[in-house]
């Protein structure tokens, strides 16, 4: 039977005799955009190397293109993009013709909404369904501080949003309401037009490329750690000048982790991903698949962004059960639907505590992994926001089995039941497999080279 039978969006994954190779991951997606945003910011050239070619970026890249700067893209055969940048700077940005389209994208939407913030230009932020459907009252409440029009549908609280900005903005003084990359980001970004400090406060750390991608830009960001994972306390600037570089992006772990599920969990497995961005505030994911037994051994490479990156290589491992708790969510939040596969496979019961923010991502993630796991097999359950999982080490094909699930278009529940396929004693059929492009477009072509 062929691996991924594909009809009318509908998507069948046969379970894999063994998984072997070398996979090359798409470029990180959250360091794509932001390469592309801060690119727009600077006035010059700026290149951007191995970077992710996916929907999500590319959405990114039409927004700054409606804005004035100019952006070519060479992608070579594996799907990688190569991006050149020309930009007036963001002061020589021009006003959008129509509204911006985010496309699917919430990093788009709310880290571009933070640097029009900061410029005098009337704007509206619109995406598809999904986006329409995710928060923005967290971004239009610091930014209104900050001195910025901001208004979205329901009463401030969903896309479309329309931002009119200004420059010079008034620094603030932030704490995030819920840990959000993206809210730091957008106030951030509106920081560099503000005059005097912005500080942003956050319970437990989110990613910090933002950070780290300024400092490389030659914008002086000071970050206070409170022991690994937060809190954290992050200031900048105002009137800082952001620099062009030439930048190569490392391989997306959120991606990786897809296969380092496939890997520990299948019985015949061995699987080496190249290249793969292991930033402290990213790897939570590997750490906590080394805590349930995965094994994963990580080569270190050198780095020539201000990003670490390594080879990782699985094999297959007996998984065990582990707690996670909200610090855990937010450290891997675009992991937890492949954890909760990870969970379902390993032995004992895990809780996820605290994951209620997967409610509002490109879908409902907590009621769509629950729903979608247990029609193949799994034994899943949430109770509030936390999820409950029984482990089927020990059944046949951990207790995984033919079925059917929806992936309501969501990229990272599609590509989880996709997984669930190669592990489980019958094909996992499941909708909106063309979803997967919003950050991997090449999953379904990795998928049947590591089952070769
Ligand atoms: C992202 C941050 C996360 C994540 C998203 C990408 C980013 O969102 O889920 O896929 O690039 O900053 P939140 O910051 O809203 O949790």
């Amino acid at each position: 039977m062929s691996g991924v039978v594909a009809a009318a969006g509908v998507v069948a994954v046969a379970p894999a005799a063994r998984l072997r190779g070398r996979l090359r991951v798409p470029g990180d997606k959250s360091i794509t955009h932001r390469a592309l945003l801060l690119a727009g910011l600077a006035a010059g050239r700026s290149r951007i190397a191995d970077a992710s070619d996916a929907l999500d970026p590319n959405s990114t890249a039409a927004c700054l293109r409606a804005l004035g700067v100019t952006i070519e893209r060479l992608t070579d055969d594996d799907g990688f993009a190569a991006w050149t940048v020309a930009s007036p700077g963001v002061e020589g940005w021009r006003a959008p013709a129509g509204s911006l389209d985010c496309g699917n994208s919430g990093t788009t939407l709310r880290l571009l909404a933070g640097i029009l913030a900061g410029t005098p230009l009337a704007t509206i932020l619109d995406g598809d369904d999904s986006l329409r459907r995710r928060p923005v009252a967290r971004i239009i409440e610091p930014l209104r501080a900050m001195g910025a029009t901001l208004h979205a549908r329901a009463d401030d609280t969903l896309p479309p949003l329309s931002v009119t900005g200004r420059r010079p903005l008034r620094p603030i003084d932030h704490a995030t309401p819920v840990p959000s990359a993206q809210v730091k980001s957008a106030v951030l970004l509106a920081g560099l037009a503000a005059v005097g400090t912005t500080t942003v406060r956050e319970s437990v750390a989110t990613r910090d490329h933002t950070e780290r991608m300024l400092r490389a830009r030659g914008v002086a960001v000071t970050s206070e750690v409170d022991g690994p994972g937060g809190p954290v306390v992050v200031s900048v600037e105002g009137g800082q000048t952001v620099r062009p570089i030439d930048e190569r992006i490392p391989g997306d772990i959120s991606a990786a982790a897809f296969w380092l599920v496939a890997g520990a969990a299948h019985p015949d497995a061995q699987l080496v991903l190249e290249r793969v961005g292991v930033n402290p505030t990213r790897r939570r994911v590997l750490d906590l698949l080394r805590a349930m037994g995965a094994d994963i051994v990580e080569r270190p490479l050198v780095s020539d962004g201000g990003e670490p990156v390594g080879d990782l290589e699985v094999r297959s491992s007996e998984l065990r059960a582990i707690e996670m708790g909200p610090a855990d969510v937010a450290a891997a939040i675009d992991e937890v639907p492949v954890l909760c596969l990870a969970a379902a496979c390993a032995r004992g019961t895990t809780r996820i505590r605290g994951a209620g923010e997967l409610r509002h991502k490109e879908s409902d993630r907590l009621a769509g992994i629950a729903e979608g796991l247990a029609g193949l097999g799994a034994r899943i359950d949430i109770s509030g926001d936390d999820f409950v999982i029984e482990g089927g080490a020990g059944r046949p094909f951990f207790g995984l089995h033919a079925g059917e699930a929806r992936s309501h278009d969501d990229h990272r529940l599609a590509m989880t039941f996709a997984i669930a396929g190669l592990l489980a004693g019958g094909p996992a059929t499941f909708d909106g497999g063309a979803s997967v492009a919003v950050s991997y477009p090449g999953f379904f072509r990795d998928l049947e080279r590591a089952r070769a």
